[in-house]
């Protein structure tokens, strides 16, 4: 369903190198044909990123992430389709012509629109109702916590009153249904009551996505009650686990660094003391999703959480989420304060930032909080902490970084440098260190050349179309046999329709091809099809036969598919008729 002809979105393709949009992004040198560079989508240290400049594509060897021009922008800067091709048009000076959205596509835009919209306007009441006579109470807490005025509307801070549904009835006024209200998440809705505001009685802290647009809230209970914190729940626009509370400003700061905090009050007093690099993960715990986001800007990640258990604890999961993703994160020292708040208002802001430039490197604190659980007076303690030690550094593969762990560690506990490196060294080669499991999982796994979930007769779908992509000529001695209905797969039949399309006119034109999915996944699987590499899978000697054997078990699995589609089965003659031109295939195409 796109929403600018398919014309539209070739030409401002073509209008783009992807070697210069991606050297934006991404150091590229140039080798052989190719260009490589340090893939942004998982976390290695050596190149294995190529960027085609005569396919237009790029294809990570490690991971397998692949895509066009549209693909990078749509992962690598969370863009939609159609912001891609906006962005590229603009860049390239086309002039887009009047977006031909479909019915479809309006109606989810119009829907999100109009959720956004309820979240605006609820902060408008919150914003009023905290400067109006009823709101005393929550700028009371404001200003004991000391946020000056220009804070307050920096940060859209507001109220929710001690009535049960003025806001509802207030917004129901404004033309939103009530179904509108709850599934923005403002309302909740019960059949003895009705539709009721979710927020009463609490300071309310808005909380918008990267480009500043209010998702939900987090509302504080005045004086003691629970919960302390009452967050939106999860709605079609409100996705927690990628969203980070000022980020919207964040982003635009001119720090170097990102100050990662666990709290509201922590980002907004930061915000306050001058520190605009500062925000916080929502009312749950660091995500991946959120360290992809963050890492897209290349800064380094301070970590900024209470100095309690809990706080400690929280640092430890995030230090090893940032790692997985292929950041290293530090860690500021908040003692003797419990967080920034406190730290701030008693050392002031020029201490803290001292706190900053002396945050000490994530997996030295790590190693710090190990140390906690052992005692060095006991031989056989001290030696399970070497041996803890010594599993850690095995995160580092580069052998550079390792050594210059082992040394710093080496140093700060007193352990013999040599005895600690050799021990690294003997688990390495074991290979028993398996790295840490994250959450992280997910943001890289995504990228997998061949998901779990392809099963075998995909793959052959998949080895056929990147063959007849490399050797078009091929499909010659097969157009009689095959067609695009044989790729029972839907993104492969839609790339195998074009493809097969393209080679009755010439050449196959695979970034063109990609264009036809609006989804950054399906985008990536239909990429897939341009990059299974063939000398992996057969040998020259075997290529005919194996090119054979691959149109026999593509063409046998679609029969295979129709058996099982047919209701009641296929009958007799049906069956006969595809066993004669199975044989047939057999003989002609000939090894
Ligand atoms: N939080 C939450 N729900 C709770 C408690 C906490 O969502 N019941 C989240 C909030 O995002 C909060 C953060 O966890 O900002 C940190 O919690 P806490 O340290 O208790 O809150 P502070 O921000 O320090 O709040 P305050 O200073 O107002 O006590
Ligand atoms: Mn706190």
């Amino acid at each position: 369903m796109p929403y600018y002809s398919d014309e539209t979105i070739e030409q401002v393709r073509q209008s783009t190198d992807i070697v210069q949009l991606i050297s934006g992004f991404v150091n590229l040198k140039r080798k052989g044909s190719n260009y490589f560079g340090l893939c942004p989508f998982h976390n290695e240290k050596t190149s294995s990123f190529s960027v085609s400049e005569n396919k237009q594509m790029y294809y990570c060897f490690g991971c397998h992430a692949t895509g066009n021009v549209y693909t990078f922008l749509m992962k690598h800067e969370n863009m939609s389709f159609m912001e891609a091709v906006q962005y590229l048009a603009e860049k390239a000076g086309i002039k887009l012509p009047q977006a031909d959205e479909s019915e479809e596509a309006k109606r989810i835009r119009g829907r999100r629109e109009r959720l956004y919209l309820v979240n605006t306007e609820a902060a408008k009441y919150f914003y009023k109702a905290l400067r109006s006579p009823q709101g005393e109470l929550g700028l009371k807490y404001f200003k004991g916590r000391e946020l000056s005025e220009e804070t307050m509307q920096k940060f859209g801070l507001g109220y929710s009153l001690q009535y049960s549904d003025d806001m509802t009835k207030y917004l129901q006024k404004k033309g939103f249904t009530i179904e509108e209200l709850t599934a923005a998440g403002v309302s909740s809705y019960d059949e003895r009551y009705g539709a009721r505001d979710k927020f009463y009685n609490r300071v309310m802290f808005p909380i918008m996505n990267g480009s500043g647009k209010v998702i939900g809230f987090g509302g504080r209970v005045m004086g003691e009650g629970e919960p302390k914190y009452l967050n939106t729940s999860e709605t079609e626009i409100f996705e927690k686990r990628k969203n980070l509370f000022g980020l919207n400003l964040a982003r635009s700061s001119r720090a170097r660094n990102f100050i990662l905090c666990e709290g509201y009050m922590d980002v907004i007093s930061l915000h306050q003391a001058g520190f605009d690099q500062a925000m916080a993960s929502l009312g749950t715990a660091f995500t991946s999703d959120q360290a992809m986001i963050l890492k897209r800007f290349g800064r380094e990640v301070l970590l900024a959480y209470d100095s309690d258990g809990a706080g400690v604890n929280a640092a430890l999961r995030a230090l090893s989420i940032l790692r997985a993703c292929g950041m290293s994160g530090r860690v500021i020292n908040m003692q003797p304060y419990k967080d920034p708040d406190e730290f701030i208002k008693n050392l002031g802001a020029e201490e803290y930032e001292e706190r900053l430039k002396k945050a000490e490197n994530g997996f030295m604190f790590e190693v710090r909080i190990l140390r906690k659980d052992y005692d060095f007076s006991d031989p056989a303690s001290k030696t399970a902490f070497y041996n803890e030690v010594a599993k850690k550094l095995c995160v580092f593969e580069e052998e550079m970084e390792r050594e210059n762990y082992i040394e710093a560690v080496s140093e700060e506990y007193g352990i013999p440098k040599e005895a600690l490196k050799k021990q690294v060294i003997s688990l390495v080669l074991k290979g028993g260190v398996k790295l840490p499991e994250t959450g992280a999982e997910n943001a890289a796994g995504r990228h997998t050349a061949q998901p779990r979930s392809e099963d075998n007769d995909k793959y052959a779908q998949r080895v056929l179309l990147t063959w007849l992509s490399e050797e078009p000529q091929k499909y010659k001695g097969i157009s009689e046999f095959i067609s695009a209905d044989d790729f029972t797969d839907p993104i492969y039949h839609k790339v195998a329709v074009r493809m097969l399309h393209d080679m009755e006119e010439g050449q196959p034109n695979p970034a063109a091809i990609i264009n036809m999915f609006e989804d950054a996944d399906e985008q990536q699987q239909a990429g897939q099809v341009f990059h299974t590499k063939l000398d992996a899978i057969v040998t020259d000697e075997e290529k005919e036969k194996a090119f054979r054997d691959i149109v026999l078990k593509v063409k046998q699995e679609r029969f295979d598919h129709d058996n099982k589609a047919a209701e009641g089965g296929l009958s007799l003659e049906e069956k006969l008729a595809q066993k004669r031109l199975m044989e047939d295939l057999r003989r002609r195409i000939r090894p």
